[in-house]
C-alpha cells in the first residue's frame, strides 16, 4: 500500500527518495510525489504524478534539488488517483508539507471545523485536512503543532512533516501505520519500510504507536504525544539486499516460488528435535504462560485475511486432527465486529505475512481486549502484529516482494505444522508419529525441488488454458484450502475468474457450470479420501468437463480420467498442502505471464493492506 520515505542531511536527497520509493513499489500504488527543500537557497520543489514512479522521475529536472525532503506512493482510498489527491499535501499557507499513510476517520468533522475558520480544500483526501489542521495550530513550532493536531485525530497514521521555516528538522509520528527512522552519519532517514533505507543504513529505530520523532541532521529526539522524551533502542535491519533484488529471475513472484525449498529450511531451522520426535518454537516457549495456555486451550481461533486465511484453514485441519483442540478460523474483518465468545481458555492466533494488515490487527486488539492470549505468525520482523501479540513465531521466509503471496504461504503452513506437533506431543501424539512427521518436514525441500524441476509441464498446460474465462479448483481435506489458494492466485494475477470448493461440494451447485469450456483442477493425491475424489472427477467427466489433476507419482489410474496430469511426490497428509500448492502457484504465474500482465504488481492490489 502507500509508502513513505524522508531524508534530512547535507546532500541532495532526490535520488535517495526516488530509490526509496522504488524499493516499496511492489506494495502497490497508483500515484507518487516528492518534495525537497534546498536550505541554502530556501527553495522548495514539489513534483507529483499519477501512475508509476518512472513517470514521476521524468518530471524531475536538475533544478529539483534539496537537502531535506519527503516522498510518497499513494494507493487511493479517499478520492481517485489524481494529481490533486497525491501526496505530499500542502497547507493553505504553503508552508507545511505532509506525507501520510493510514486513514483519518474523523476527517469530515475536522474539515467542517477548518472550513469554518476559512480553510479551503483542493483534494478529496483526509491527508489535506490533517496538514491544514497542523497549520491551524502552528505559531512558531512545528513539533508542537503536529502534537496538538494529532490529539484531535481519530484513525491511523504514519506521517512525515516538513515546515519551510524550520528546515533543520523533519517530524514523524505513528499510530497504526509502520514508521522507522534510519540513523546515518550527519544525515538521517525515515520510511514506512526498512527496504527504503537499507542502501544507506542498517541502524534503525522503529516508532511505536503514539510516538513522535523529531529528526535533525545529526540527532533524533523521541517523544510521546504527552511531550515526554523517551529512550528508544537502535535495532539492526534484518534484510539481505540481495533478497530485495530479482536475482536473475524475470519476476519476484517466480523467484519466490523457486526460493521455497530454502525458505522452508529457514522456517524449520533450529525448531525440529528429531530424536525427540517433536518441535521447539522459541517464540512460544520463551513465554511460558502463553505456551501453557496454548497447550491447555479449550478453543483456538485463527484470524487472518486472504492467503493467510487459507493457511489458517489448513491449520484448523492440523490442530484438530493431531492436537485435538477445537479450532475456528475467521476472516479477521468479520471477527472484530462479531462479538466472538472468548474465555481465558481461548487462544487467538493471528497469521499475517506483512504483520501490518489493518483488519487482522484490529481483530487481534479486540481479542486482547476480551482477555485472550494472542500468538502471531508473521514474516516481517518487528511488524506491528508481531509486536502486539503475547508470543509469536516468525516465518523467516525473507522479504516477499511479489504481491501474490507464495513463499509466505508455504512457510505459514510449515509454522502451523511445527506448532501442531509441539502441542500434539504434549497430548496423545506418540514419539513414533511425531518422529515421522518431523522427518518428513526435513525432506520437503528436496521434494519441492523435484516439482520445480518439472515446471515446464505446468507451463505447457498454462499455454493451453490461458484464454479460459473461468476455472474451478477442487480438493478435499487438507487440500481443500489449497484449492481456494490456487483459485485466489489465478484471480489475483491473471484476472481470470476462478473458484475453489471442497470437491464433494461441487454437486451442490457449481456442477451446473461444468461444460467443455470449464477447466477443472483437481487435487487428487493418494490419501485416505482419494477414492472419493475420483468419484467427483468422474462426475465432471460425465459432463464433458476438462480435467487437470495434481496427482501422486506412480498413480496410473488417474491418467484415464484426467485430460492433463501434473505428478508430484507424496508426503504425510498434513504437509501435503506445501507440495500441492506449488504447481498451482506456477500455473497462475505462467498464465499471467502469457497474458502479458504485470505479475508482481497486479492491478488494484497492495502488498500490505493497511486500511480497513
Ligand atoms: C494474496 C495475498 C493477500 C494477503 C492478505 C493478507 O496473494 O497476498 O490475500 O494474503 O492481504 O496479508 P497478510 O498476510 O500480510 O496479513
Amino acid at each position: 500500500m502507500c509508502g513513505i520515505v524522508g531524508y534530512i542531511g547535507k546532500k541532495d536527497c532526490v535520488s535517495f527518495l526516488i530509490e526509496g520509493l522504488k524499493r516499496v513499489e511492489y506494495r502497490g500504488y497508483d500515484s507518487a510525489g516528492i518534495v525537497v527543500l534546498d536550505e541554502s537557497s530556501s527553495s522548495i520543489h514539489i513534483k507529483k504524478s499519477v501512475g508509476k514512479i518512472i513517470d514521476l522521475e521524468k518530471k524531475i529536472d536538475n533544478r529539483d534539488i534539496g537537502n531535506l525532503g519527503l516522498a510518497h506512493t499513494r494507493w487511493a482510498t479517499h478520492g481517485e488517483p489524481s494529481m490533486e489527491n497525491s501526496h505530499p499535501h500542502i497547507s493553505n499557507n504553503k508552508k507545511i508539507y505532509l506525507v501520510h499513510n493510514g486513514i483519518i476517520e474523523n476527517y469530515i468533522s475536522l474539515q467542517k471545523r477548518l472550513e469554518a475558520k476559512g480553510y479551503k480544500f483542493y483534494s478529496e483526501t483526509d491527508t489535506e485536512i490533517l496538514v491544514n489542521l497542523i497549520e491551524s495550530y502552528y505559531t512558531d513550532d512545528i513539533e508542537l503543532a503536529v502534537k496538538k493536531a494529532l490529539f484531535d485525530v481519530k484513525g491511523t497514521y504514519g506521517i512525515g512533516v516538513l515546515h519551510v521555516d524550520e528546515p533543520d528538522k523533519l517530524i514523524v509520528a505513528r499510530l497504526g501505520s509502520p514508521l522507522l527512522i534510519g540513523i546515518g552519519e550527519n544525515e538521517n532517514y525515515f520510511a514506512s519500510d526498512p527496504a527504503s533505507v537499507i542502501s544507506k543504513t542498517d541502524d534503525v529505530v522503529y516508532l511505536d504507536d503514539k510516538e513522535i520523532g523529531v529528526i535533525y541532521k545529526d540527532r533524533v529526539v523521541h517523544k510521546n504525544l504527552e511531550d515526554e522524551i523517551i529512550t528508544k533502542n537502535i535495532e539492526k535491519i534484518d534484510i539481505d539486499v540481495q533478497e530485495i533484488e530479482k536475482d536473475g529471475y524475470e519476476h519476484f513472484m517466480l523467484k519466490e516460488i523457486f526460493q521455497q525449498p530454502r525458505t522452508l529450511i529457514d522456517t524449520m531451522r533450529g525448531r525440529i528435535i528429531l530424536d525427540e520426535g517433536t518441535t521447539n518454537l522459541g517464540g512460544l516457549r520463551q513465554h511460558p504462560q502463553v505456551y501453557n495456555a496454548l497447550i491447555k486451550a479449550e478453543k483456538i481461533y485463527i484470524i487472518a485475511c486472504g492467503t493467510s486465511w487459507h493457511s489458517a484453514l489448513i491449520g484448523e485441519y492440523m490442530i484438530e486432527e493431531y492436537a485435538k483442540i477445537p479450532v475456528e478460523v475467521e476472516y479477521a474483518s468479520e471477527f472484530r465486529y462479531r462479538d466472538p465468545i472468548i474465555s481465558e481458555k481461548t487462544v487467538v492466533i493471528a497469521i499475517s505475512q506483512s504483520g501490518e494488515t489493518a483488519d487482522t490487527l484490529a481483530a487481534l486488539k479486540e481479542a486482547k481486549r476480551k482477555g485472550a492470549y494472542t500468538i502471531g505468525l508473521c514474516n516481517v520482523v518487528g511488524s506491528t502484529i508481531s509486536k502486539v501479540t503475547d508470543a509469536g513465531v516468525y516465518l523467516h521466509a525473507g522479504p516477499e516482494i511479489g504481491v501474490a503471496s507464495t513463499k509466505a504461504f508455504t512457510s505459514q503452513v510449515m509454522a502451523l505444522a511445527l506448532i501442531t506437533v509441539d502441542i500434539a506431543r504434549h497430548k496423545d501424539m506418540s514419539f513414533r508419529e511425531g518422529y515421522k512427521i518431523v522427518k518428513e518436514m526435513k525432506l520437503l525441500p528436496t521434494l519441492i525441488n523435484s516439482i520445480l524441476d518439472n515446471s515446464m509441464v505446468v507451463k505447457d498446460i498454462a499455454l493451453k488454458f490461458k484464454d479460459a474465462k473461468n476455472f474451478l479448483y477442487l480438493g478435499r481435506g487438507f487440500n481443500f484450502p489449497v484449492a481456494l489458494e490456487g483459485a485466489l492466485k489465478l484471480k489475483e494475477i491473471s484476472y481470470i475468474h476462478a473458484e475453489g470448493y471442497p470437491a464433494a461440494e461441487m454437486k451442490h451447485g457449481p456442477i451446473a457450470l461444468i461444460d467443455k469450456d470449464m477447466p477443472v483442477i483437481f487435487i487428487a493425491i493418494k490419501d485416505a479420501i482419494y477414492d472419493k475424489v475420483i468419484t467427483n472427477m468422474k462426475e465432471v467427466k460425465a459432463r464433458n468437463g476438462v480435467i487437470i489433476t495434481i496427482a501422486s507419482y506412480g498413480d496410473e489410474e488417474i491418467e484415464s480420467i484426467s485430460d492433463y496430469v501434473i505428478k508430484i511426490p507424496d508426503t504425510t497428509n498434513l504437509l501435503m498442502p506445501i507440495l500441492t500448492v506449488i504447481p498451482l502457484q506456477l500455473l497462475a504465474y505462467y498464465i499471467a505471464v502469457e497474458k502479458g500482465f504485470n505479475v508482481d504488481m497486479p492491478r488494484n492490489l497492495a502488498k500490505s493492506v493497511t486500511v480497513e
